[in-house]
């Protein structure tokens, strides 16, 4: 089995979980960071090199004020709560989107762990917080014009020097974007970067979402053929 350098997923249905059970949205958000354990390890286990998760888009700041607070808590908790797991499985562990509306606080302990995992070699575990594809687009944008203003000339620019100034610099661009519930679209997620990645859909919602449900999409990933626009 080819085991994909770059998995993204969209983790998506959490809140029908929730209701199936009839519980609160929010413990539809802790069931799924159960499932964003068994797909580290699975990471881990397998040797994917990075892994990233799509936790938070900036459309997601208009849902209700508890909901969003208690997802933010969330996220602080899981990040301290982990700090020992990557240590011991030398994972590097990244935050990415637009800081600028986060907490304070939060962004201290992301700012934290990013810092003591910073040398880790093994997987890359990315959480896409405060995210969207447009918004990186465009803060790339701004940032490339800044560069010209400071330069007093126009830059030359490619695809490779446009992708330096969006957020996921440094990042290979995802080879699979999985997206769990049975939505098929992509929401403003990585825009750019999912130029040519292949997408896998599967109806099983996220907080159900396990090892064999991410294989299983490897599997199907491994059965396709990537020909980035070229005939063979
Ligand atoms: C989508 O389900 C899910 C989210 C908006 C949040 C995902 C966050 C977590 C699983 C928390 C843990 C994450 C980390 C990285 C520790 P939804 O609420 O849109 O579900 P619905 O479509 O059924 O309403």
């Amino acid at each position: 089995m080819e085991v994909p350098t770059h998995v993204t997923i969209i983790m998506d249905g959490n809140g029908r979980w929730a209701r199936q059970k009839g519980q609160r949205r929010l413990y539809g958000h802790k069931a799924g960071t159960d499932s964003v354990r068994a797909c580290c390890e699975y990471a881990v286990e397998h040797g994917i090199r990075y892994l990233s998760l799509f936790a938070f888009s900036e459309e997601n700041w208009n849902r209700p004020a508890d909901e969003v607070a208690g997802l933010m808590e969330l996220m602080f908790k899981s990040v301290l709560g982990e700090r020992e797991t990557f240590r011991k499985q030398n994972i590097r562990f990244l935050v990415i989107g637009d800081r600028s509306r986060l907490s304070a606080e939060l962004l201290r302990n992301i700012d934290m762990v990013q810092e003591e995992t910073a040398a880790n070699t093994g997987l890359t575990l990315i959480v896409m917080l405060s995210y969207s594809g447009k918004w990186d687009i465009l803060q790339a944008a701004q940032r490339y014009a800044d560069d010209c203003l400071a330069a007093g000339r126009r830059l030359p620019l490619d695809e490779t020097g446009f992708a330096g100034y969006l957020a996921t610099a440094g990042i290979p661009d995802p080879d699979l974007m999985i997206r769990t519930s049975g939505e098929q679209r992509i929401s403003n997620y990585m825009l750019w970067q999912c130029a040519y990645t292949e997408f896998y859909y599967t109806p099983v919602l996220w907080p159900d979402f396990r090892k064999n449900d991410l294989e299983e999409a490897i599997l199907s990933y491994n059965r396709r053929e990537r020909r980035y626009g070229k005939v063979d």
